[in-house]
């Protein structure tokens, strides 16, 4: 049945497969992230981030992408993967992937450091990234370091804003997403930086997504503060497993399972069955080398419906 008021769902895009596989040190094996992502699937994430086509130099957990894009075509949740440049925009459509997230920071010492390019090269890269992909492929730009830089501290809103009138000139169409990958943003400047974005987005029609880390504790009343400026779109990892290995001092995305409690108490619907993702967070906290948050978990389960 098609939703009452489509715009009152939030949207959780589950990100534990990219943001969280590649902060563990040992690659874990294929099998175990493709099971992984099944079940996240299974336990109603209606969006899920599996992986980036990055360089395996740079990023060696995620080598075999294109070996799990094959494997999880069927799995029933809107797929999306992570690109830093054209190369890993053609491997991803030669994997068959349907929308990607092309990915450059704010900042340009963290855009240096992770992608190895300035942010004015990052927006060429970005030109070329839309028109190599087919109309029929989602496209998601998402502008790191939109609140903190790990390198250079408090990054200026004028540099984000800028940053997402670039891009809502060149892709219209994109949905665009404000990343706090620090997990240094406060829910003040969330709801101050999305207006500020949504108001240049909104003549070009983009949408909206925070993608935000929980290092200072500030992760769910993040997400909320977005929320109440209109953000619909929320990338969080199950377990709160996560961080760029190119941001010193961050940890891990907000916990799925504390942001999904925090709708469910309001009322808010994400679709996802909160007994079901706890065991899959479970999972991914045992998993060897990984680094998690989340309240929720260690709450007795009988406690939390
Ligand atoms: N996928 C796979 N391989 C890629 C690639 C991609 N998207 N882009 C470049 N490469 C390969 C090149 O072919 C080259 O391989 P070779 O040494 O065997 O010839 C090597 O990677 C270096 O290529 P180059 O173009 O010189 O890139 P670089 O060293 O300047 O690195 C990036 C740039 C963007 C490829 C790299 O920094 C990267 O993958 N960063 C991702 C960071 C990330 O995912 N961070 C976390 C998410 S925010
Ligand atoms: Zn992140």
């Amino acid at each position: 049945m098609p939703d009452a008021n489509p715009r009152m769902r939030p949207v959780i895009c589950e990100v534990a497969p990219r943001d969280g596989f590649q902060s563990i040190a040992d690659p874990l094996p294929t099998a175990e992230k493709i099971a992984i992502i099944r079940a996240l699937a299974d336990a109603g994430c209606p969006r899920i981030e599996f992986g980036s086509f990055v360089s395996p130099k740079a990023i060696p957990q995620m080598a075999d992408i294109a070996e799990i894009a094959a494997a999880v075509k069927d799995v029933p949740a809107r797929l999306s993967a992570l690109v830093p440049n054209v190369r890993g925009a053609e491997n991803a459509l030669a994997a068959g992937v349907e929308e990607v997230v092309y990915v450059f920071s704010v900042s340009e010492t963290h855009n240096r450091n992770n992608v190895r390019q300035s942010v004015a090269q990052s927006l060429e890269g970005l030109e070329k990234v839309k028109a190599a992909l087919p109309a029929s492929v989602l496209l998601r730009v998402d502008l790191g370091t939109s609140f903190d830089c790990p390198f250079d501290g408090t990054v200026p809103r004028t540099a984000v804003l800028d940053a997402v009138a670039s891009v809502a000139a060149i892709a219209p169409e994109a949905e665009i997403g404000l990343c706090d990958t620090t997990g240094r943003a406060n829910p003040f400047e969330v709801a101050a930086r999305f207006s500020a974005a949504m108001a240049i987005g909104a003549a070009s029609g983009n949408g909206w997504a925070f993608h935000g880390h929980d290092t200072y504790g500030q992760g769910v009343a993040n997400a909320l503060a977005a929320w109440s400026v209109g953000v619909r779109v929320f990338d969080t990892a199950a377990a709160g497993l996560g961080g760029c290995p190119f941001a010193p001092g961050a940890t891990g995305n907000t916990a799925t399972e504390d942001l999904v409690f925090a709708f469910n108490e309001g009322g808010l619907d994400t679709g996802i069955d909160l007994a079901a993702l706890l065991a899959v967070a479970d999972r991914i906290a045992a998993l060897p080398g990984g680094v998690t948050g989340s309240h929720l978990r260690i709450v007795p389960r009988d406690r939390v419906a």
